[in-house]
């Protein structure tokens, strides 16, 4: 009771201070009390309240309620009488009074009320704060009493960070905390806390609206900016923007823009690294500048590069004629753009911009040839190669080369050959050699079992489109060489009837006749054997061939 005294209002101080020192009770009216109930309420402020002044005095009079609030006599008793008390806003003391047997009695009780405040607010966070950098909170409170029983808490989350009387109207309260990457997305409010707990009531807590803190942080060096540094007119080339260290990387905003000219962003980012990518194009030469600007917490980082765009026509190699008869005058032509220095086949035009020719006689060794264009542009001291190759085609032909296709062979009979020729040409001809009378063909290229049927003259024919060439193949095959094997028989015959003379002439000088049905047997089988080795050599014979 004695904290609330101070609070007490003025005119209700005056009425005890009345009371107390001008009405000074008698001595046995003090055996009566004058009760006063409720006694030392506490309330919400603004509210009314009935306030029922008693005695057991049983000849009390006059019971009066003293106070500056304004009140009404609700009921009344013997012994009692009831007010109303209505709009209670502050804290006050009330006295009743009355008469008992003459002398005057009093009680009094206290009133104490409390509000809760009207505003809580936490002012407004800055709207990026930097991640290591400290952040300061501030909290006012409008309203709210007893203040003495009134304290404000600064809370991130559900964490109280500081906690602090109200002091002044409205209350202010500050704190400062240092800031992480942790605290992104953070909540951060204000409470009040009206602790009525010593006046027999609970803690009363009012909170803020929360905020939501966003931090972020920078790197200090500039983007990485991935651009090449001449572009073709008409030509797309990718184009990258690399930030390493950047937190939240999602949040952050990225701008690509070729000259005046903004590309479309992809942004893919990986834990701090950001990249964003896009694909440049022009359509006009020239020197630009590439820019990307990343944006994050109101603070911006921009990396630049210098482009040329280029025009780089050609080389356009053109023959006058992809596929030229023999003979006849082909042009080749290399043409390029304006600036562009080409080199036909190896010589270089005079200046560039011009274009190189040169003319040949179509042969059939150029049948096949290609032609080699380069072309060359300078562009801001750099060099730019570009090749272009052309195969011309010379129809020739047919032919059929003597060197390769033997005239005259001469074969033996069942043996195994191949009829070598070949035919040149463009269109490639087709190769058939048939014989003569019997237009009977033979393989050409593929092994073939060759007889005495293929004795002959041959045409071998190579044909195109362009035309038809013709060679006489002659092919002599040697039948089986019948005379030579009876001949031989005949040799041996004649050396083993000799042998077998010879044998019985010296068998019959030495037994005189037993001999003669011996040299019988001998003679019938000496032809026989004698046949193996004349074959084995005609065998040789043919092969040596
Ligand atoms: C006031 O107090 C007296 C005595 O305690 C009681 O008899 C009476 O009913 C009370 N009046 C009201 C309005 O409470
Ligand atoms: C009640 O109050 C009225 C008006 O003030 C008064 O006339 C009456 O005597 C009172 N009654 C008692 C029992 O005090
Ligand atoms: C009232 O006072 C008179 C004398 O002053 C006394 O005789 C009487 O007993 C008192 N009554 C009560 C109830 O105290
Ligand atoms: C304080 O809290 C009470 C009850 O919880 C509520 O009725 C009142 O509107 C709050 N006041 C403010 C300023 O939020
Ligand atoms: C943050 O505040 C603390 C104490 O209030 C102080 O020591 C520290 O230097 C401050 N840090 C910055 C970055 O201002
Ligand atoms: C940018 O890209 C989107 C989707 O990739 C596409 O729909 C849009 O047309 C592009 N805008 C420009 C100006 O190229
Ligand atoms: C781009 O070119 C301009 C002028 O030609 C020059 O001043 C600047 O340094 C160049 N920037 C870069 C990054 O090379
Ligand atoms: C190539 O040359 C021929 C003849 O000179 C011409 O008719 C043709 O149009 C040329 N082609 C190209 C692509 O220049
Ligand atoms: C092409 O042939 C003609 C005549 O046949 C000749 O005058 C000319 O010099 C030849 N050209 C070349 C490049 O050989
Ligand atoms: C073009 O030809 C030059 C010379 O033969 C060679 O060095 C270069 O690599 C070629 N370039 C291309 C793109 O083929
Ligand atoms: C010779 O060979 C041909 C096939 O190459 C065959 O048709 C023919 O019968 C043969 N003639 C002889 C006599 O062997
Ligand atoms: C093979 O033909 C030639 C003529 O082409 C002829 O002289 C020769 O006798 C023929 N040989 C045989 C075995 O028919």
């Amino acid at each position: 009771m004695a904290t609330i005294v101070p609070s007490v209002s003025w005119p209700g101080a005056c009425w005890t201070l009345l009371v107390c020192c001008l009405l000074t009770p008698g001595a046995q009216g003090q055996e009566f009390l004058l009760r006063v109930e409720p006694q030392n309420p506490v309330f919400p402020a603004g509210g009314s309240l009935l306030v029922n002044c008693s005695t057991d005095c049983p000849s009390s009079k006059k019971i009066i309620l003293e106070t500056s609030l304004s009140k009404e006599l609700v009921d009344n008793g013997t012994g009692w009488a009831a007010f109303q008390l209505s709009d209670v806003t502050g804290n006050s003391r009330i006295l009743c009074s009355g008469y008992c047997n003459g002398s005057q009695i009093t009680g009094f009780s206290d009133i104490t009320v409390y509000s809760l405040p009207e505003r809580v607010e936490l002012a407004p966070l800055p709207s990026w704060q930097p991640v290591g950098q400290n952040l300061t909170l501030r909290c006012q409170v409008e309203g709210g009493s007893p203040r003495t029983s009134l304290s404000v808490v600064l809370l991130r989350r559900e964490e109280e960070l500081s906690r602090q009387p109200a002091v002044g109207e409205p209350a202010e309260v500050t704190a400062t905390v240092p800031t992480s990457r942790k605290d992104h997305g953070a909540h951060f409010s204000c409470r009040t806390e009206l602790d009525m707990k010593p006046q027999g009531l609970g803690v009363f807590w009012n909170t803020s609206a929360s905020r939501q803190l966003r931090t972020f942080a920078l790197p200090v060096t500039p983007p990485r900016l991935v651009a090449p540094r001449f572009l073709e007119v008409e030509k797309s080339s990718p184009v990258n923007c690399i930030l390493d260290g950047l937190f939240p990387a999602s949040e952050a905003r990225v701008y690509l823009a070729l000259g005046d000219q903004m590309l479309n962003v992809t942004v893919t980012n990986h834990g701090d690294r950001l990249t964003a990518t896009a694909t440049a194009r022009a359509d006009q030469e020239g020197a630009r500048e590439i820019v990307c600007i990343v944006i994050l917490g109101g603070e911006r980082l921009e990396a630049r590069e210098n482009l040329t765009v280029f025009s780089f026509l050609g080389p356009i190699l053109n023959l006058s004629d992809l596929s030229a008869p023999e003979g006849s005058t082909v042009t080749v032509s290399c043409m390029a753009g304006a600036r562009v220095q080409v080199t036909l086949d190896g010589v270089a035009t005079a200046a560039p911009g011009q274009p190189a020719q040169l003319q040949l006689n179509a042969t059939e060794s150029d049948d096949g040839r290609s032609f080699f264009c380069s072309a060359t542009l300078e562009v801001d001291g750099e060099f730019l190669y570009r090749n272009s190759s052309v195969q011309l085609r010379v129809l020739y032909g047919p032919k059929i080369d003597r060197a390769t296709c033997p005239q005259h062979l001469k074969w033996k009979d069942k043996t195994r050959h191949v009829l070598q020729c070949q035919a040149r040409g463009n269109p490639y001809p087709q190769l058939r050699c048939l014989k003569e009378g019997s237009n009977r063909e033979v393989p050409v290229g593929i092994p073939f079992f060759v007889n005495v049927t293929h004795n002959g003259t041959y045409q071998c024919q190579a044909s195109s489109s362009r035309g038809k060439y013709t060679l006489l193949v002659v092919m002599d095959i040697e039948a089986p060489n019948s005379p030579s094997v009876p001949v031989v028989l005949a040799v041996l015959v004649i050396v083993g009837v000799v042998t077998v003379v010879v044998a019985l002439m010296y068998v019959f000088r030495e037994h005189k006749r037993s001999g003669r049905y011996h040299v019988r047997q001998e003679s019938t089988s000496l032809p026989l054997t004698s046949m193996q080795p004349t074959e084995a050599m005609g065998e040789e014979l043919s092969r040596a061939e």
